[in-house]
């Protein structure tokens, strides 16, 4: 049995992970109440998609803001009058101090468009079109000091096809984003994830889905 889980999604713009995280609450699949919506863009598309839901969504724009840490405090101060527990970021675009990560320490998920380590920073499906792999994917990872560089939870891989752009490759990994976040936030809810040095694990779930896989196909070996 999940417990359902307060969460504060911080976005920056179209918000198509916050999407996915409310359609799974909304079809009841996800275990979470989602108390604040924090954008650092006023213009944020975020903000438009929550108010046919009722939730209550927040402007905390780092441009207020004289430091880093004085931005950091403000959401600080909203996350806990909202009662958060976990802190989602969802396409959020700002890195986090010290001062936020000591204020939810392990509560703080973010999401990557590349398969960590690989291709961490911006542009990651730029580069890795750019750079030929032949799968790339996405990351749901704790936040930590360094810039991507948190304990993993949960990863999809998806191949890169010939005649693939940039842009093709880019929405099949954000189909997976759309998938694997929600995963993420309801394995936190069923109390199964769990620190062990820097690796997570899930508890009373085993194994993979899928078996290896090979781009172009192995023939025959
Ligand atoms: C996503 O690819 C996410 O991984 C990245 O920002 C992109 C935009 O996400 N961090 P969204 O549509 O705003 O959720």
């Amino acid at each position: 049995m999940a417990n359902v889980v307060d969460i504060g999604i911080l976005v920056s713009g179209s918000g198509t992970n916050l999407q996915s995280i409310i359609d799974r609450i909304e079809d009841g699949r996800l275990d979470a109440r989602i108390r604040v919506v924090i954008s650092n863009n006023p213009k944020a598309y975020a903000l438009e998609r929550i108010k046919k839901y009722g939730i209550p969504g927040v402007i905390v724009d780092h441009r207020d803001f004289e430091s880093r840490e004085s931005f950091d405090l403000k959401m600080i101060d909203v996350l806990r009058d909202c009662q958060v527990e976990l802190v989602v970021m969802a396409g959020f675009m700002r890195l986090l101090t010290p001062v936020f990560l000591k204020a939810f320490p392990m509560r703080i998920m973010n999401i990557h468009p590349a398969l960590l380590p690989s291709f961490q920073g911006t542009h990651a499906q730029r580069r890795a079109f750019e750079y030929g792999v032949k799968f790339s994917g996405c990351t749901v990872h704790f936040a930590d000091e360094g810039v991507d560089t948190g304990p993993v939870i949960i990863q999809a891989i998806v191949p890169v096809l010939d005649d693939d752009t940039e842009e093709t490759l880019a929405d099949r990994i954000l189909r997976e984003e759309h998938r694997i976040y929600p995963q993420a936030i309801q394995y936190y809810a069923e109390g199964r994830i769990e620190l062990v040095g820097r690796k997570i694990k899930i508890k009373g779930i085993e194994g993979v889905a899928g078996g290896p896989l090979h781009n172009p196909p192995v023939m025959g070996f």
